[in-house]
């Protein structure tokens, strides 16, 4: 580690609560690997306080912040500017404070998504996709997506009208790609799953008080042939997981997509990346071993 000097640069997250998170060692990990000169915290920020946190924090020479739950919609109103990504998913996780006094506002999801998704050598070019959730982490996997070029997307939420909002946002970004919404309690779920290469769960059923239940506990509808990924990395692996793996399909937990989307945030702050898959590797296993994950 390098030597917390005068010009040592100051990088942090803000949410609430930001005690259980895993990125202030994700972060250091990869800035003491690259050799950089920077540090990482985690700020707890109440609901309200979004807005006096992020210019404080410009003001106090910060270089990026992380935005977690639930801030990620409000930060949204408090940057000067917005990346696409950010201003279709309406979610800022990444603010960099840029040269002069412009804040500029990013979502990384999306891009630790697709990365995770090419590290299992799954090109979603042309596949048929279907999606849990319509919330904000999913929004960042359907604009993946889409950004891809697959043939289609379900998006199948427990309120459809926020599903089929969610299609409309991202209606038009590609022609090509098929949009749909559907309920969670249609009576065609269980046969999208079956047709689809990759199933998304974007929910947080798996987790918190939910834990122990699946968004789909259907094993029958989940088969070799195809990828069912959970967001979820703790636990892992997830109700959702354990059923698929039973009927044969290639499983993917959500560790990887925070590793990535905190890795493209560090490159967007310090310009500096990881090239290898051996390096999530490792992380995956540092944060296992050290992140009280189970
Ligand atoms: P995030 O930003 O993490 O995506 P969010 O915006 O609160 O969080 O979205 C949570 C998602 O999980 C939503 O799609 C939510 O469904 P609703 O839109 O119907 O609320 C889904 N979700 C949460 N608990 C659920 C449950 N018990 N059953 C089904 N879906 C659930």
């Amino acid at each position: 580690m390098t030597d917390v000097t005068t010009t040592t640069k100051v990088l942090g997250l803000i949410g609430d609560p930001v005690s259980n998170s895993l990125s202030p060692r994700l972060q250091n990990w990869a800035i003491d690997r690259l050799g950089l000169d920077y540090r990482y915290f985690a700020f707890p920020v109440k609901v309200g306080a979004v807005k006096e946190a992020v210019i404080g924090a410009r003001e106090l020479g910060l270089k990026g912040l992380n935005v977690t739950v639930p801030h990620k919609k409000a930060a949204v109103e408090y940057v000067d500017c917005l990346s696409r990504a950010a201003r279709v998913t309406g979610a800022v996780n990444t603010i960099k404070f840029g040269e002069g006094e412009k804040i500029e506002g990013d979502n990384t999801d999306w891009q630790g998504f697709l990365k995770s998704l090419e590290l299992h050598d799954f090109d979603p070019d042309g596949k048929k996709c279907l999606v849990f959730g319509a919330g904000g982490a999913a929004a960042g996997v359907v604009y993946g997506l889409v950004r891809k070029g697959v043939q289609n997307i379900v998006i199948v939420n427990r309120t459809e009208a926020k599903g089929v909002e969610l299609a409309r946002k991202m209606e038009g970004l590609s022609p090509g790609v098929d949009l749909a919404a559907r309920p969670l309690a249609g009576s065609d779920i269980g046969e999208r799953i079956e047709c689809s290469d990759l199933v998304v769960n974007a929910t947080s059923v798996g987790t918190g008080s939910t834990r122990g239940e699946a968004i789909w506990d259907d094993a029958s509808d989940f088969h070799s042939e195809q990828i069912v990924y959970d967001l979820i990395y703790n636990p892992s692996p997830t109700k959702l997981l354990k059923l698929a793996a039973e009927s044969g399909a290639t499983t993917i937990d959500g560790l990887d997509m925070l590793i990535l989307q905190g890795l493209e945030s560090l490159k967007s702050w310090t310009g500096e990346e990881f090239v290898s898959g051996e390096t999530v590797d490792e992380l995956r296993q540092y944060l296992r071993a050290s992140g009280g994950l189970n």
